[in-house]
């Protein structure tokens, strides 16, 4: 994949309306690959991730010693390392991702050995304490840079703890149980909002038993896990630009197939319905405790109204922010996000280049330490975009620039390939000129 600087016209179109298949969830499909290359056995799964953070998870494990057989259209092979990995004499490296390097900093602060995390540029801002305090307590030592990557894990035989996340994160979660799973006693983890459950759902897919409670999730070790094959749902993540842009267009007309819809995930078909959306869900089954549906939706021809999100729905809608923020100005009554100040901490500080992006753009926009307020009624102008070289970043504006008047440019285009390299395509495909 070329990493190299792309910029992206995007012209203004008169509406939405097709019917598209997304790639595999980016959530789901790191941690297929992380419990997959641990498990025993070969594990088979298909519509995997496209998306280069879950590139970096299949080749950190592969330095660890599993066997990744990519087959084409999605398709992967991996086969486990049975419950103990290789140290491997080189860096491992995260790329541009977070949940491949605090959740796999879990899975080896329990393997006997010594590991080198690193991370690109953004990676190494992004805080690491929140994995090194209960990694530590168990434990493991971990040397950090400033409370940063690079980030070295000294691992071995852990003890188990009872550990209350300070942030809501299902990663930090998640590090925590792949820890817990490998060691002996009862490991369990307290969080004030519920996070994404994808791990809890994996790890009993490939054969793990874990407890919950309201607000806790409960492992006991040493366990090991076998081999599945799956089917890795659409990403509802990715999804979520194109429902954005869909809704924006009174009449506008789109079917999403196979969108993974877990409920600790599915908070923005709420948060569209409540800003006048029409959504239908159809054809819903359950793929390995995963919830997958077809989504339809269309905008609402009085246009959308308005919304607050706030308190627990932040936290649950933490990547689809910079989208719905994005869209604010052409809703009548306008969005305000408060809570979300992990916003700051993602991939580029997402409050500020929301802010500066729709300011570029001829909108009004307040910027609050936690959020933004983004009135309605506002007209947007195409303008040059700043994306920070944030995959979401760049896709929410995309859809802003959709309904603006002139041309929109997108800098920093390339770092859709993140989570979504078919995310330019794809728009062509349904936007209507
Ligand atoms: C993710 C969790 C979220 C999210 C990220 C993916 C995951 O991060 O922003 O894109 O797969 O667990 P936090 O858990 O750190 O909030």
């Amino acid at each position: 994949m070329s990493t190299a600087a792309q910029e992206r016209l995007i012209r203004p179109a008169r509406n939405i309306y097709g019917s598209l298949r997304l790639p595999g969830d980016k959530s789901i499909s790191h941690r297929y690959a992380m419990l997959g290359a641990f498990a025993e056995g070969t594990s088979r799964f298909t519509n995997f991730s496209t998306g280069a953070d879950c590139a970096s998870t299949l080749g950190c494990m592969e330095a660890l010693g599993a066997k990744v057989n990519r087959l084409g259209n999605e398709a992967i092979e991996i086969t486990g390392v049975g419950g103990r990995v290789t140290p491997s004499a080189q860096p491992l490296d995260c790329g541009n991702s977070g949940s491949t390097m605090r959740m796999m900093s879990g899975l080896l602060a329990a393997q006997q050995g010594r590991f080198t995390l690193i991370g690109d540029e953004s990676l190494s801002r992004r805080p690491m304490g929140r994995i090194q305090k209960p990694l530590e307590q168990m434990g493991a030592r971990l040397t950090l840079t400033e409370g940063h990557a690079p980030l070295t894990i000294e691992g071995g035989p852990l003890n188990s703890i009872d550990y209350t996340t300070p942030v809501p994160s299902a990663q930090v979660k998640t590090c925590v149980l792949l820890a817990g799973l490998q060691t002996e006693g009862t490991t369990t983890v307290r969080e004030a909002v519920r996070t994404r459950d994808h791990s809890e759902l994996a790890l009993r897919a490939f054969g793990a038993t874990l407890t919950r409670t309201i607000d806790s999730i409960s492992i006991s070790g040493p366990q090991s896990l076998r081999a599945i094959e799956a089917a890795v749902p659409g990403d509802l993540s990715s999804a979520a630009f194109f429902l954005c842009a869909a809704a924006i267009f009174p009449g506008s007309g789109l079917v999403l197939d196979s969108i993974g819809l877990n409920p600790t995930r599915a908070a923005l078909l709420d948060v569209l319905t409540t800003l006048g959306a029409h959504i239908s869900v159809l054809n819903l089954e359950e793929k390995h405790a995963e919830l997958v549906g077809t989504v339809q939706v269309t905008g609402p021809a009085e246009g959308l109204g308005s919304t607050a999100i706030t308190g627990a729905l932040s936290a649950q809608l933490i990547d689809e922010l910079p989208v719905l923020a994005a869209i604010g100005p052409y809703t009548s009554g306008g969005i305000r996000i408060r809570d979300a100040k992990e916003l700051r901490v993602k991939e580029s500080d997402r409050i500020a280049l929301v802010a500066k992006n729709l300011r570029a753009m001829g909108a009004e926009v307040i910027e609050f330490e936690d959020g933004l307020d983004v009135p309605g009624g506002q007209t947007l102008h195409g303008a040059t975009i700043d994306s920070g070289s944030d995959h979401r970043i760049a896709m929410a504006f995309s859809v802003a620039g959709l309904r603006a008047e002139g041309d929109t440019l997108i800098q920093g285009a390339e770092s859709a390939a993140i989570s979504f390299p078919e995310f330019f395509d794809l728009l062509d495909r349904v936007a209507e000129r």
